[in-house]
């Protein structure tokens, strides 16, 4: 007998296996019993028939409650209608331990009663499949920074300089100092890329921002790429090849969870490179077309704009060149157009929202010192952030890829909340 897994039982058709797992579910009859069992690697169907085992196990199987914990045994059988191609024909059960009135039933819940029970709903078949998808389009991320030769590097989390604006951030103590959470790791990053010329981080980001919608979290996790010697469109190039190499890679590795999901998969296989740009000029005149007329040149764009734009194109859509008054001010302004600056919001399509945000990073002292001025940001504290224009400066790009955002887009679930393990929200710090 072989102790394995769920996603291993392949190896062993016609074999006898032992198995660790949760009931999740379960439905019997005087006959026979359908136990629907998960290990964490995935989700298995065991049959029990009550004329092929000894009556103590047909009544075990038939007593046994949901998130119970056992150890499984019988053979593995070919099931082609089985979403994984297999089932266990059970020949045995050894309870480990008898769960009593798991909250989470197989019934329809609230979402804030799902949300209370996080730490359990976790367990649930779809919650599984968004989470094997994170896990995937992190795995794929890294690859594909490692095969480019990027070098990842870890910016830090406490800090005292802040690269998008001062107030969405989280205000701690650093001893008798004050520091903030880290609300990207750009300015950091431009460091690192002066010392290994293409880094990339992947880490924890904090935003205090009272925004209460399906694109937002107040702690979420992003990919920062950022490259020496690399131009806006240079960046642009990076950007698309990467977002299709995570997608191609979701399809291929992730079909048994897609299809728990309902993703309409056809909608993904069409996502690659090159995408579609259209400069915020355009995007604008766009809006007018569609009888969007409340907004004007040097507007920004909300969520009903972006999915108005999204819905022209049918993969991810670049929108480039918004105006410098409304973006960070570390931006590169454009060449002749120092109204407009090189940089652009990567939007996901079916209304996810904007997936990317990036730009050139200004490379020249003064207009960067100007900038700084302009911001009224404290000298002192980016004072290490000017002196990487005085010893070699040269033109750079980067970006930040919100992982949520994307996991949303790819899973095809409706809000970020189910996207990360255990999500943090505007009035949610629990569990
Ligand atoms: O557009 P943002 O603010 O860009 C930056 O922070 C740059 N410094 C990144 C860089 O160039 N290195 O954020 C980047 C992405 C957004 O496009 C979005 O996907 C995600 O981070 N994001 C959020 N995701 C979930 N909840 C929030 N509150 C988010 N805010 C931004
Ligand atoms: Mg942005």
């Amino acid at each position: 007998m072989y102790k394995t897994t769920i996603s291993e039982v392949h190896k062993y058709v016609d074999q006898e296996v032992r198995i660790g797992v949760w009931l999740a579910n379960k439905r019997s009859s005087g006959k026979i019993a359908f136990l629907q069992l998960r290990d964490g690697t995935g989700f298995i169907q065991g049959v029990v028939a009550k004329s092929d085992v000894e009556e103590e196990v047909f009544q075990l199987a038939k007593s046994i409650t949901q998130e119970s914990s056992l150890y499984v045994t019988g053979s593995v059988q070919k099931d082609e209608r089985s979403p994984l191609g297999y089932e266990l024909l059970v020949n045995g059960l050894e309870i480990i331990h008898q769960a009593t009135d798991y909250p989470i039933t197989p019934k329809e819940h609230g979402t804030e009663f799902l949300m209370d029970h996080r730490h359990l709903w976790l367990r649930s078949k779809r919650q599984h499949a968004v989470m094997k998808v994170r896990n995937e389009i992190i795995r794929a991320t890294y690859e594909f920074f490692n095969n480019q030769g990027f070098t990842k590097v870890d910016p830090p989390i406490l800090t005292g300089s802040s690269p998008e604006g001062g107030s969405e951030l989280f205000h701690t103590k650093y001893f008798e100092e004050d520091a903030f959470l880290s609300q990207s790791g750009q300015l950091h990053l431009e460091a690192a890329a002066m010392a290994l010329g293409k880094v990339f981080s992947f880490g924890p980001t904090f935003r205090a921002e009272k925004s209460k919608t399906r694109r937002h979290l107040i702690e979420f996790w992003m990919i920062e790429p950022e490259m020496a010697f690399y131009e806006h469109e240079d960046s642009l190039k990076v950007q698309e090849e990467y977002v299709s190499y995570v997608v191609q890679s979701v399809l291929e590795n992730c079909q048994i969870e897609l299809k728990t999901l309902g993703r309409d998969t056809s909608k993904l296989e069409n996502i690659k490179a090159p995408f579609p740009r259209i400069t915020y000029d355009d995007a604008v005149k766009l809006l007018h077309e569609k009888g969007f007329n409340d907004i004007e040149w040097g507007d920004d764009f909300g969520a009903p704009h972006e999915t108005a734009i999204a819905e022209s194109y049918d993969k991810p859509v670049f929108i480039t060149h918004y105006p410098t008054a409304l973006k960070a001010f570390y931006m590169q302004p454009a060449p002749g157009r120092p109204e407009v600056v090189l940089c652009a919001d990567l939007i996901a399509p079916e209304g996810y929202g904007e997936i990317i945000g990036g730009s050139e990073r200004i490379h020249d002292y003064d207009l960067l010192k100007q900038r700084l001025d302009e911001h009224n940001l404290p000298m002192d504290a980016y004072k290490w952030y000017l002196e990487l224009r005085q010893y070699g400066s040269v033109p750079h790009s980067g970006f930040g890829l919100g992982l949520e955002r994307t996991v949303a887009w790819i899973s095809g679930v409706e809000h970020v909340r189910e996207t990360i393990p255990f999500p943090r929200l505007l009035n949610r710090l629990y569990p």
